[in-house]
């Protein structure tokens, strides 16, 4: 469903243009150092006036409530926005809201791992359908941007980093590029089965 998609983008545009759109000139506060230098720890966030995305004058920046005061309370992660969100959904910490407009709709959640093997050297990628249709509609990936047969979609690591296939979400809406072992999470001596077997299981 491109429309929960939407949903997200929508919600997020919003914030983001409440933050940009100039009001009144208010008195700028300057933040203090640490806020400004984006902490590396897990779960740690700047606050709107300080994160370098915000207009700290914008009306926004009073309005909008700030990440740490959201989010701290969900399965850290050191990268991203700070989040773990597969854990967050799984552990039951959020029930995301299938759709605005339809209370009774219902996600189609697929349980199917998809297994890519041209990886080189590295650990083989599982793309795992469950992960995704929790938040995601099948037509946000097919037929457009995969067609739903494995290994019928050729790509490689270069067209994930210029933002095209995985990376049309990874690195954008979803957890960044430089968690490699996300993606790439069985290795090769890891199987027991033949690869033809185990392309894809479950
Ligand atoms: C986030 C993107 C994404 C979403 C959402 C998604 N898929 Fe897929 N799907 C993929 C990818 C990637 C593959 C593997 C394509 C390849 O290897 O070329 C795939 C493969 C498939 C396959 C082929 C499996 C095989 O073994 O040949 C089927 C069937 C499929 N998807 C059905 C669905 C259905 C039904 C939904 C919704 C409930 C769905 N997918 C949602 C990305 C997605
Ligand atoms: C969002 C998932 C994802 C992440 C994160 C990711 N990769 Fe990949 N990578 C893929 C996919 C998908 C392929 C293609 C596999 C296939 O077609 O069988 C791939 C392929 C590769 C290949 C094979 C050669 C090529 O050009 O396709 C290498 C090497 C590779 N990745 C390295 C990395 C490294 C290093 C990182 C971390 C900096 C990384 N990947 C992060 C999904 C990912
Ligand atoms: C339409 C958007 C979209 C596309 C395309 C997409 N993903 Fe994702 N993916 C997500 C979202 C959203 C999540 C859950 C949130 C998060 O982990 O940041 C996710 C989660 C995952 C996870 C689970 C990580 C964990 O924490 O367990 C893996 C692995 C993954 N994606 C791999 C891939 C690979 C490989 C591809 C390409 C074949 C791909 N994704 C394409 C949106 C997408």
């Amino acid at each position: 469903m491109k429309r929960r998609l939407v949903e997200i983008l929508l919600v997020a545009c919003t914030g983001l243009m409440l933050a940009a759109c100039s009001g009144p000139m208010q008195e700028q506060t300057v933040p203090a150092a640490s806020d400004v230098f984006a902490p590396d720890g897990p779960g740690r966030w700047l606050p709107i006036i300080a994160d370098g995305l915000h207009d700290p004058t914008g009306p926004g920046a009073k309005q909008l409530q700030n990440p740490a005061e959201a989010l701290f309370y969900l399965p850290s992660a050191f990268s991203g926005n700070k989040v773990r969100w597969v854990e967050a959904i799984e552990e039951g910490y959020i029930e995301p809201r299938p759709s605005i407009l339809d209370s009774n709709y219902k996600m189609q959640v697929l349980d199917l791992d998809v297994i890519r093997t041209r990886t080189g050297e590295m650990p083989m990628v599982l793309f795992p359908h469950r992960k995704h249709t929790e938040w995601l509609d099948c037509g946000n990936c097919h037929e457009w941007l995969f067609k739903s047969k494995r290994g019928a979609t050729r790509f490689g690591m270069f067209d994930v980093l210029s933002g095209e296939y995985c990376g049309r979400c990874h690195g954008a809406v979803a957890f960044p590029l430089v968690e490699c072992f996300y993606c790439h999470s069985v290795r090769r001596k890891d199987l027991k089965t033949p690869v033809t077997e185990l392309e894809m299981h479950k």
